[in-house]
Order: C-alpha cells, then structure tokens, then sequence
C-alpha cells in the first residue's frame, strides 16, 4: 500500500497524529452519565442503539448519516436558499453542481439514499428478477425483495476476511459476476450495483480498476450500471491513497472517470455532501424519463424531491468540498488512528481500516456468543453500558429473516463505531479505545440477546431485546469495581 500524509502530521517524536484541518466554533454540550444510568436506559430502550434518546448518549457513533459537521460554506449558504415549489434557484445550482462533480447529463433529485433505491427497485425490477451487487445494504436490499425481486452479491472471499491486508476489499470478484450472470442469462437480471465503499461490511472500498473491469463486462452483456455512490468521499480518498495508478490524479478527474463508466449513480446526501437527502444522476434520456415520473409521485415536485431548499444549499457545497483532499481525509485518518489503538489493546478489528467508522469483529472478541443470539448487537449494548457510547449492529440482527422464517446468519458480525466526519475530538476517540479496551479484558461477561418485540421489515431499526441472562448486571458491577465514579 503506497505510503501517504496528507493530514496525518509526523510530530518530532516521530508520532503521526491525524491532524484537523478544521477549528470548531459552534459545539453541543453531551452528557457522560454514570453506569447504573445506562444500564436502566439500556433496559428500557429494548437493548437496541437505535431507540436510546440522544440526552443519554455521551458519544453517538450510530452512524455518519445526516450528523456529519457542515463547514461555514453550508451554513452560509443555507441563507440563500430559494424556497419555492417549482423553479427554484436552489435547485438549478444544485443541478449544475451535481452534474459537473459526476459529468453526467441529468439529475433528479430524491428525499434520501432510500428515496433512490425505492424509485430504480420500482422502475428496473420486476419479480423474479436480480440485483447484481459488490455487497448489498440493507435499505437497497429491502427494496428489491419489496418489489418481489432478489439481491446476488460478487464480492470477493478478501470481504470476509477481516483480519486483513487487502486494500480494496469491497471489490467484485470477475469470475463471480460472470459465472452468475452465465448460469441466470442477462434477462433475469434488473441491474448490477456496485457499492463504493461498502457499508455493511466495514466501510472498504472498490478500486477504480474493479470498476473499470465491472464496466467493461456489463457492456459487453448490454447490463445496466449503478454506482451507489453514498460513501464516495471516503471511497475517493482511499482511490487516491492506496491506488498505484491514482496517487497523482486530481479528485475530480477520478471521479469523471467512475461515473463515466456507469449508467446511473445515486447517492445519499445525509453523506455524502454533508447534508440530507439524495439524488440520481444519469446520462441516458430514457432512463431519465422513466425514472422522472416517479419522483413527483414518491418524493416531491422535480425541483425539491422531498428536501428542504436549505439542505439542497448545504448539500450543492458540501459536494463540492468533497474535492478537498483535507476534507474527505479526516473520517479516515481519525478510524485509522482509532484502529491502531484498539489494535494495540488487542481489539479484534477489520483491517485494513476502512471508511465511515472503526468495526469491532464480535465473532472474535465474544466467540461464546452464537450468531443467533446476536452478538454484534450484545456487544453494542456491552458498549453503551461501558462508557454511554452508541454504536450500531451490522450482523444478523440486520439482516431479514429467510422466506421459511428461519434466521439469515450473517458473513459478518461487526459493531460498527461510526466516526461523523469533523465531529470529535481525539481525546474523545482515546476514550472510545480506553473503554473498549476495559470492555476487551471482561468480554467473558457478556452473554447473547433475544428478541422481545421483532418487527417484520428492517427489524434493526425498532425491535427491542432482552439480554439473556443478568450479564449486563454483572458487568456493570466489574465497571465500577475499576472505576468507582461510575463514569
Ligand atoms: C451505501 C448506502 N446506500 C444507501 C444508503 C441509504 O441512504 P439513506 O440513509 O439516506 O436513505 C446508505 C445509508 O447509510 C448507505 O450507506
């Protein structure tokens, strides 16, 4: 892997610390509250990260989604933004922003990443048929099965590995693709995605060479391309960093040419640009106005989609600060320092370290949990009690259960520790190792979830749990055992 700087400073003592390249002048007061609190919040918040309310929180690491910290360019461009139905201003220098940053023709604008999955699951996919997919994430695959259709996944055996050196773990594996796409016949399939980076499995990302590759073969089978380019600016920075071939290119000019290779790409704006909502950029005038005439039905009027004008002025800056080098490296640069002291600690973590956050691999730092008692999730919750920090499961509690209701056991059981990007501190990410690193050494405490309350789609989101057993009590009584505050 080429070496590389950029804001991670080499200090005289030799130590490279990830540097911000920002100052803060606005801050939000949290609250670290003390073990016997969380353990009664944890409770009665059915032992799911997703229900805890904010004011209990002390670190929320749930997700980058819609909470990264916008730059003073967004806020100052909120003000101007144009609020009207139809025809407003914001929405032609959103436009035109959107598609010089992808060199694509057209752009129609969603309330979110989802908003963009529903509108091309409903335009592309009929029942029966497949998404081709690098990996799936779970609203796309939710909105696939929804129109009767299924997901297929290409990634390659590196993903799941995750104790490893691979630098581009997200990429389709050629021989995947091919053979499936031999053994189904192109009509079976809606379209091929490629995610870049992947979320569910630890942020990694796809090199522009796999693209390329993916590219190529789809055309010469007549497929459609879609780039789910939600995490493109960690995806970009690793480009340019670990790519031989992109060390000395220009951001932009990396992007022209991933979005060349596509039909269509959509993104989340609660990432990237830093603000919330979404969008799809395409070239080609059918696709465009079959997928035009869903917008207004699901999303809003061609000139909004469902986001406010102020968020759609935020987002036409953040897209383009996403060229700043010293911008999309800080999520990095701050997981890759998170990563190495965890490691030092002996964390089990995914390697190399990826985008969007630090993954603690639970099957080996809790082994005696089984896959169907949840253990990402157990270890999600082992993390709130332990220092009020909330992470998210990305294992089988994500997952849907099979047609026969039986369990879909994940590849990976990952906690995931999401780093917003420019929002904390790095005493605060030292807190986040010191703790993990207690929660480490007492891993034989923690024991299994159940489900109390399961909902029947995207059940991570409301289902609530119960431990299995009095272990987070016990564990509780080891914390303030070592630290008497309780904090
Ligand atoms: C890769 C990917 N695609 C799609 C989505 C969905 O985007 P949204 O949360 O804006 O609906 C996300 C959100 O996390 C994502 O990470």
């Amino acid at each position: 892997m080429p070496d590389h700087t950029y804001t991670r400073v080499g200090f005289f003592s030799g130590e490279k610390i990830p540097l911000e390249m920002h100052k803060a002048r606005m801050v939000q007061r949290v609250h670290l509250r003390p073990v016997g609190e969380r353990l009664a919040v944890l409770n009665a918040t059915g032992n799911n990260t997703f229900l805890l309310p904010n004011r209990d929180v002390f670190l929320d690491m749930l997700t980058d989604s819609g909470v990264n910290a916008m730059s003073e360019a967004q806020y100052a461009a909120m003000l101007l933004a144009d609020d009207s139905y139809a025809g407003s201003e914001t929405y032609y220098r959103l436009e035109k922003t959107v598609q010089g940053f992808f060199g694509l023709k057209y752009f129609l604008p969603a309330h979110q990443g989802r908003a963009c999955e529903n509108i091309l699951a409903t335009a592309y996919v009929n029942p029966g048929q497949y998404m081709v997919t690098n990996y799936h994430f779970t609203t796309t695959k939710a909105h696939i099965t929804r129109v009767g259709g299924h997901v297929y996944e290409c990634v390659s055996d590196a993903a799941s590995v995750t104790a490893s050196s691979d630098p581009f773990k997200g990429n389709y594996e050629m021989a995947k693709l091919a053979s499936f796409v031999d053994k189904v016949g192109t009509d079976k399939i809606a379209f091929v995605r490629i995610e870049a980076g992947t979320n569910l499995i630890g942020g990694q990302p796809v090199s522009l060479a796999n693209m390329r590759e993916v590219s190529e073969y789809c055309r010469s089978k007549g497929l459609k391309l879609v780039l789910d380019a939600s995490l493109l600016a960690d995806n970009l920075y690793f480009i340019k960093t670990r790519e031989e071939s992109c060390l000395k290119r220009p951001l932009d000019e990396i992007v022209l040419e991933m979005s060349g290779l596509m039909d269509i790409v959509y993104f989340s704006g609660r990432k990237l640009g830093c603000a919330r909502g979404g969008g799809i950029v395409l070239a080609g005038e059918d696709d465009y106005r079959k997928l035009r005439d869903l917008v207004p039905l699901f999303d809003g009027f061609l000139t909004y989609g469902g986001m406010s004008v102020r968020e759609m002025e935020a987002m036409n800056v953040g897209i383009r600060e996403t060229l700043d080098i010293d911008t999309i490296s800080q999520t990095p640069i701050f997981v890759e320092a998170l990563g190495e002291s965890l490691q030092a600690k002996g964390v089990p973590i995914v390697t190399p370290f990826g985008g969007l956050g630090c993954h603690v691999d639970a099957l080996k730092f809790i082994p005696h949990v089984p896959q169907e008692q949840y253990p990402a999730g157990a270890l999600c919750s082992a993390m709130f009690l332990t220092g009020g920090i909330r992470g998210m499961e990305r294992g089988t509690l994500s997952e849907q259960r099979n047609p026969d209701g039986s369990e879909h056991l994940s590849s990976m059981e990952l906690m995931r520790l999401a780093v917003p990007k420019r929002v904390f501190s790095l005493s605060q990410m030292m807190f986040v190792a010191d703790r993990l690193g207690w929660l480490y050494e007492h891993r034989d405490l923690i024991g299994g979830l159940e489900f109390e309350e399961e909902p029947a789609t995207l059940r991570f989101f409301l289902g609530r749990l119960r431990p299995i057993g009095d272990w987070q009590e016990r564990l509780a009584a080891a914390f303030r055992r070592d630290m008497p505050s309780g904090l």
